[in-house]
């Protein structure tokens, strides 16, 4: 009880000490009804309260003079605006989610961006402080997509809570969408989706990012995508960090991992990054047709390959520049169309996952696939593989290095090779076809004689490297073994 009157008190104190200040009590229509119901019951509640009351001490200035000025709103009007923190209960929004929240929720962000500023961030992007719209840990029920009321905001916070699409969610839709129909280069800048749960409930897709800049989707666990989880589209820079998206929640062997659908994330656009994201199930995990994007600490276990599903698709032919590290394929592969500037690196394969580089024109230049460790169950499965359905690939650049990957279970494929081979005779051929990914393409070779015989000087050359098989020819018979070193691609001087 003690405690209870301290607060009680310091409310008091701080609601005296606003009124004397600033002669601002208006915007809080009913402040008693915050102190009057029972401690046990709403002890977190007043210390929300008192956070609220807080913060808008602490904060700079959010309210106009014009509108200090306004007269009072009705008693039955929400208390708004002046927090930067908005409770979107206070607007009727139910979080037990039986009743539908939709037209509360847009009202609570409604009101909270609907602030006087002539802060900017963009040219046309409206700063509107870093307003906080809190779910209050509530489970609320949506029929329709949360949309911002119009474009040209940022500074904006949504977090702690779960919205669940009701059974007629448009199937086309996404819970959260950060897009808008106006014609401006962008349409939000600095939007922080946080500590959310999205069950989209087999319906539409859980967020869309469409021409904004410095999103960040953090720590949101997003499931039951019917289309996708994420979806960025043109825009700069969304981040997406700690997240868990799935189809259907599981944790892997799933009985209907074979119906999985969907996509994980679907960046259509460039310069964003996706680190430390968990994609527990999805026919693809990460589908990427924008450049320049990272990928950072993202374990796929979405569909297995065998199912025919894919860990990341890389559908940026031509122009590719993307970089893949730290992640974790597990039973399902990377798949890249006609690559150029790829890297991946120190990533882990488990289950015979692998990387295919698909070819459509035939072109792949500028890759790194190195420093990668593959597992698998030794069924003869080649860690890098060439999809030449469609066409053989036939500009391969001279920048094509897959090399120094490790491989358990699995066949191991590279673009540089080294053996060393017994010798006995004046001419002998070494087969590089089992380990080099491409065919017929050796364009570098080197090799060393090593031979105990006394007073032998033996002349060799280097007689034809075609077919991936080098065949060096001696002038004497030679016992002992060559040393050879291969390379699928060089470096012209001058
Ligand atoms: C969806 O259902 C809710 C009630 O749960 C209703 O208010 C809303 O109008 C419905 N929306 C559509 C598009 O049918
Ligand atoms: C997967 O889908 C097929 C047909 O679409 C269906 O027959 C089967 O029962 C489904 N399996 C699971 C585990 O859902
Ligand atoms: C999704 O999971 C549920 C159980 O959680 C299961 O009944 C259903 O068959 C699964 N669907 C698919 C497509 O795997
Ligand atoms: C080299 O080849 C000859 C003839 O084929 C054979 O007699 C000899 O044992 C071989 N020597 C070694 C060291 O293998
Ligand atoms: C020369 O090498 C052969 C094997 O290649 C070995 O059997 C032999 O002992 C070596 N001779 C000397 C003198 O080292
Ligand atoms: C190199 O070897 C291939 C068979 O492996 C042969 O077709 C080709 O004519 C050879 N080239 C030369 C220059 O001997």
């Amino acid at each position: 009880m003690g405690v209870f009157l301290g607060y009680t008190m310091m409310v008091v104190l701080w609601l005296a000490s606003f009124i004397m200040v600033n002669h601002l009590c208006v915007v809080y229509s009913s402040p008693d009804k915050w102190l009057v119901r029972g401690y046990a019951h709403d002890h977190h509640s007043l210390i929300r309260k008192l956070q609220e009351y807080k913060s808008y001490f602490f904060q700079r200035q959010r309210v106009s003079l014009a509108s200090s000025l306004s007269p009072s709103p009705s008693p039955s009007s929400p208390a708004r605006s002046s927090s930067g923190m908005i409770l979107v209960t206070t607007y009727g929004a139910d979080p037990t989610g039986k009743t539908d929240s939709t037209d509360a929720i847009l009202e609570a962000i409604s009101d909270a961006v609907s602030i006087d500023t002539d802060e900017y961030l963009m040219q046309g992007i409206s700063n509107v402080g870093g307003v906080q719209i809190n779910l209050e840990g509530g489970i609320y029920k949506i029929s329709r997509h949360i949309k911002l009321p119009e474009a040209g905001l940022g500074n904006i916070v949504i977090f702690g809570g779960t919205l669940k699409a009701s059974d007629n969610f448009s199937t086309d839709s996404y819970m959260i969408d950060l897009s808008s129909s106006s014609n401006r280069d962008y349409s939000y800048e600095f939007v922080t989706l946080r500590d959310l749960m999205l069950d989209c409930n087999f319906r539409g897709g859980g967020i869309r990012a469409s021409k904004t800049l410095r999103t960040s989707i953090d720590n949101c666990y997003i499931a039951h995508f019917g289309t996708t989880g994420i979806l960025v589209q043109g825009g700069h820079e969304t981040y997406i960090r700690n997240s868990f998206l799935g189809q259907n929640i599981t944790a892997g062997a799933d009985p209907g991992e074979r119906n999985f659908t969907g996509t994980g994330i679907d960046l259509q656009g460039n310069d964003n990054a996706v680190t430390d994201v968990v994609i527990f199930s999805a026919a693809v995990g990460i589908m990427i047709s924008g450049q320049a994007n990272m990928i950072t600490g993202v374990h796929c276990y979405n569909k297995a390959y065998g199912f025919g599903g894919t860990g990341i698709y890389l559908k940026v032919p031509g122009i590719t520049q993307t970089r893949i590290v730290n992640s974790y394929f597990d039973f399902t592969g990377i798949v890249a169309e006609d690559p150029v500037q790829l890297h991946v690196s120190d990533c882990f394969f488990l289950g015979d996952a692998f990387i295919v580089l698909k070819s459509l024109r035939g072109v792949v230049d500028g890759i790194n696939i190195v420093n990668n460790m593959f597992s698998g169950s030794n069924k003869g499965i080649d860690i890098v593989q060439l999809d030449q359905t469609s066409k053989e690939f036939n500009e391969i650049g001279d920048q094509v290095v897959i090399d120094q990957n490790s491989a358990n279970g699995m066949n191991m494929k590279a673009t540089a090779a080294k053996v060393v081979t017994q010798v006995n005779g004046t001419s002998w051929t070494i087969d590089f076809n089992k380990i080099l990914l491409f065919p017929r393409r050796i364009k570098f070779a080197q090799h060393t004689l090593m031979t105990n015989t006394s007073n032998s000087f033996p002349n060799t050359i280097l007689r034809n490297i075609s077919n991936n098989q080098v065949m060096i020819e001696s002038d004497t018979m030679v016992i002992g073994s060559a040393l050879v070193s291969v390379d699928q691609g060089f470096t012209m001087l001058g």
